[in-house]
């Protein structure tokens, strides 16, 4: 009986220091500071260039909807202008996580930043106080031009002076930067440094995956990790949506009967663009993707086409919480 005792004890005691020493080691690495190089990227002032920037950050790379705030949200979702302010709530298992004023304003905004700290932002997660940025932006391959283009966009944007609320990390949104999750960058892909804008399925594959984030929706993904658990393009069951709706995000690969696209042609594809938001709910940016240029739309419906069909259905659009 004593040797029990004896044995509770000690096991006890060394299960308490176990916990002690990973709660420290949380508070201790929670904001670790990650490296990655500055790219040599920086602003210009030429019309041509701004006019992409701004096409890009309105349209396609839809920097709009998750940069302005919350309070802005159903403005957003009837199309009228929002201010790219931040503080929108995201709120996670984790913790909430807000996003950035990214107007050029001097001391709350993106004035405060040079171009090469933004541009390391985007291109390798890594924020501009050196801690891992969480993997909403994967713009990681956007192409140096289109980057310029954007940054060039951005400083024209007249400074606002909203202050977002900062980050809050739980526990476990501490531990989870304390030891698993890292900026994605540097990636091995090699990366272009233009892309000729075109109709063909390659420029459409860039556009898809490096610019517009359709395989960051379309395919399932580990919520707590942001690992993608599923094929490619071939839906994600159980996405959450505003105010505590899901949905089930349709296969987008040209699969005969799992497909959702199955029985569509391009002008249906190109009219649903342009149609805009259905679902008032649905997190899909479709206020910024009914800007996308004809070209750009008939490059991406060239890639999807192009896609391996994937015999996955999803489920129905309009989804339940899932279990
Ligand atoms: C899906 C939502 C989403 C989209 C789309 C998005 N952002 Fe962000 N952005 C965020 C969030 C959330 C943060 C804060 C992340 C963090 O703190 O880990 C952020 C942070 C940033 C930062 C860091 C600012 C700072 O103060 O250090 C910059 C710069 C930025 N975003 C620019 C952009 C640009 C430019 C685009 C479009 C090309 C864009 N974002 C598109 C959600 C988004
Ligand atoms: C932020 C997440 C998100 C992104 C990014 C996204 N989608 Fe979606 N998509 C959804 C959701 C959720 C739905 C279902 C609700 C709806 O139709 O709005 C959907 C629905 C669709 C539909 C079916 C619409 C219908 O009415 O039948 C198509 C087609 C589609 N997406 C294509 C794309 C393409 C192409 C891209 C990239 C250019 C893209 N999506 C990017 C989340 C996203």
């Amino acid at each position: 009986m004593t040797l029990l005792l004896r044995f509770l004890k000690w096991t006890g005691m060394i299960l308490l220091l176990i916990i002690a020493v990973v709660v420290l080691l949380v508070f201790m690495r929670h904001d670790r500071t990650f490296e990655a190089p500055y790219p040599d990227i920086s602003a210009s002032t030429d019309s041509a260039v701004i006019a992409r920037g701004e096409y890009l950050v309105n349209g396609p790379a839809h920097c709009t909807g998750c940069h302005t705030s919350s309070a802005n949200e159903e403005a957003y979702m009837r199309g009228e202008e929002v201010p790219m302010h931040g503080g929108y709530d995201f709120v996670l298992p984790f913790g909430h996580v807000y996003s950035r004023n990214i107007t050029n304003h001097p001391e709350k905004g993106i004035g405060r930043l040079t171009d090469a700290e933004i541009a390391r932002t985007l291109r390798y997660g890594v924020g501009s106080d050196g801690r891992a940025i969480l993997d909403f932006m994967p713009f990681y391959l956007m192409s140096d031009e289109d980057l310029r283009a954007v940054i060039s966009y951005l400083r024209t944007v007249p400074g606002d002076a909203n202050e977002p609320p900062k980050t809050e990390f739980n526990f476990i949104g501490k531990a989870l930067m304390a030891f698993v999750i890292k900026p994605m960058g540097p990636l091995d892909t090699p990366r272009p440094i233009a892309v000729q804008p075109d109709s063909t399925a390659e420029y459409g594959k860039y556009l898809a995956m490096s610019v517009s984030n359709c395989d960051g929706c379309h395919t399932q993904r580990d919520l707590t990790t942001g690992a993608y658990v599923g094929e490619r393009f071939s839906g994600w069951s159980g996405m959450e949506g505003m105010k505590g709706t899901y949905f089930n995000t349709p296969n987008l690969t040209p699969h005969p009967t799992a497909g959702h696209m199955a029985q569509w042609d391009f002008d249906t594809f190109r009219n649903r663009f342009r149609a805009g938001v259905m679902h008032p709910t649905s997190p899909m940016p479709w206020v910024n993707f009914a800007r996308f240029s004809d070209d750009d739309l008939k490059a991406i419906w060239a890639f999807l086409q192009s896609l391996p069909q994937v015999d996955r259905n999803p489920g129905p659009i309009v989804a339940e919480k899932p279990a």
